[in-house]
């Protein structure tokens, strides 16, 4: 009898599994432990969209402050909002602590994909990556690694997005009814390190024989993708605004809706992805242009200009001023923790 695809990838796991904070070593069960599930949600969340390397730092920072998802819910949301800044993605975020709460009022997490399903920001991918790695239970996990992996072992030629109900139809017809877990993190790690997007290490794959796309010459064109849209260009101004000596600088709480939605932030002009900033001040006054900073998020490119002026008057509107030596603690997002990086060389 020949071995079956999820035998083969099980047992490839169990000597290559990497070796990483929120798992358990391949072939044990979940641990019997409520935290367990809480890890596997916070790490899943983490990696939507996120590298494994990025993840690491936030994930032993998140456990060591707040071990449990008690902990995690009876915490403020701007703290939880602040831990999470250089992440990026922030409404995973607000989401994180919306989830969390309605758990541990419900004393913990539901251990099915369709109650997991029903939680609060936690989509189709993520119920099913908790039901498998938290609970052991069978379930199709399919991100983008896994997702590469079945498109070029069965050969999907259609173009993405339309694949995606093939691939999915595809490795559930693989997907074991014990170690649903393991596999899924098996295949994770197969696409992440040996079935890469460019240049497939095909020469160290255990289903190199049974790979349609191999057999068929050039995998790595597989899983077709949709021909990319060009990122739009977009402008904006952030204000640094100093008082006391330069001592202290005015911050902003960014409304919950919208780009960088609930994060700290510079003051600035109401640029968004669809449109420009209207390069107004808030307040009158001889501004200097301290230079640019350039972000990339997914719909749009921004050019961010920063400007300065020193002025006691705080601007309309709700704010504080903060300890400049402090910034880095801010919990500003990415682009603006850039923009006060510009601010602080140049002052
Ligand atoms: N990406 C998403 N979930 C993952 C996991 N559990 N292990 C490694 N990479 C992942």
């Amino acid at each position: 009898m020949t071995a079956s695809i999820s035998d083969i990838l099980l047992g490839w796991y169990d000597g290559h599994a990497r070796d990483l904070p929120w798992r358990n070593p391949p072939g044990n069960p979940p641990p019997d432990d409520p935290a367990w599930p809480y890890r596997v949600w916070l790490s899943e969340v983490m990696l939507q969209q996120t590298t494994v390397a990025a993840v690491k730092p936030y994930f032993a920072k998140f456990t060591a402050r707040w071990p449990t998802v008690e902990a995690l819910a009876a915490a403020p949301e701007d703290d939880v909002m602040a831990a999470w800044a250089g992440l990026g993605y922030y409404s995973r975020a607000r989401n994180l602590v919306k989830c969390g709460r309605e758990v541990a009022a419900r004393g913990g997490f539901p251990s099915t994909e369709a109650e997991l399903r029903r939680l609060p920001g936690l989509g189709d991918y993520t119920a099913a990556a908790i039901a498998a790695i938290a609970f052991g239970q069978r379930a199709v996990v399919v991100d983008a690694n896994v997702e590469r992996v079945a498109a070029r072992l069965f050969a999907i030629d259609e173009p993405l997005p339309a694949a995606r109900k093939a691939i999915r139809a595809a490795t559930g017809t693989i997907t074991p009814h014990i170690r649903a877990g393991d596999f899924a993190q098996g295949m994770m790690d197969l696409g992440s390190q040996i079935c890469t997007s460019k240049a497939p290490r095909c020469l160290l794959c255990p289903l190199r024989e049974l790979c349609a796309g191999y057999a068929a010459g050039d995998p790595e064109r597989l899983p077709v993708k949709p021909a990319k849209k060009p990122v739009p260009e977009r402008r904006g101004t952030a204000f640094w605004m100093t008082r006391n000596k330069g001592a202290e600088v005015w911050l902003v709480t960014r409304p919950d809706s919208g780009m960088l939605g609930g994060m700290r932030a510079l003051p600035d002009d109401g640029w968004s992805a669809q449109d420009n900033g209207s390069g107004v001040p808030p307040v009158a006054g001889e501004w200097r242009t301290l230079g640019a900073v350039r972000h990339g998020f997914t719909h749009a490119q921004l050019t961010l200009e920063v400007i300065a002026l020193h002025t006691d008057i705080p601007p309309e509107g709700e704010g504080q001023w903060w300890p400049i030596e402090g910034i880095d603690n801010a919990g500003l997002a990415t682009l603006f923790a850039k923009a006060a990086r510009l601010a602080v060389a140049s002052v």
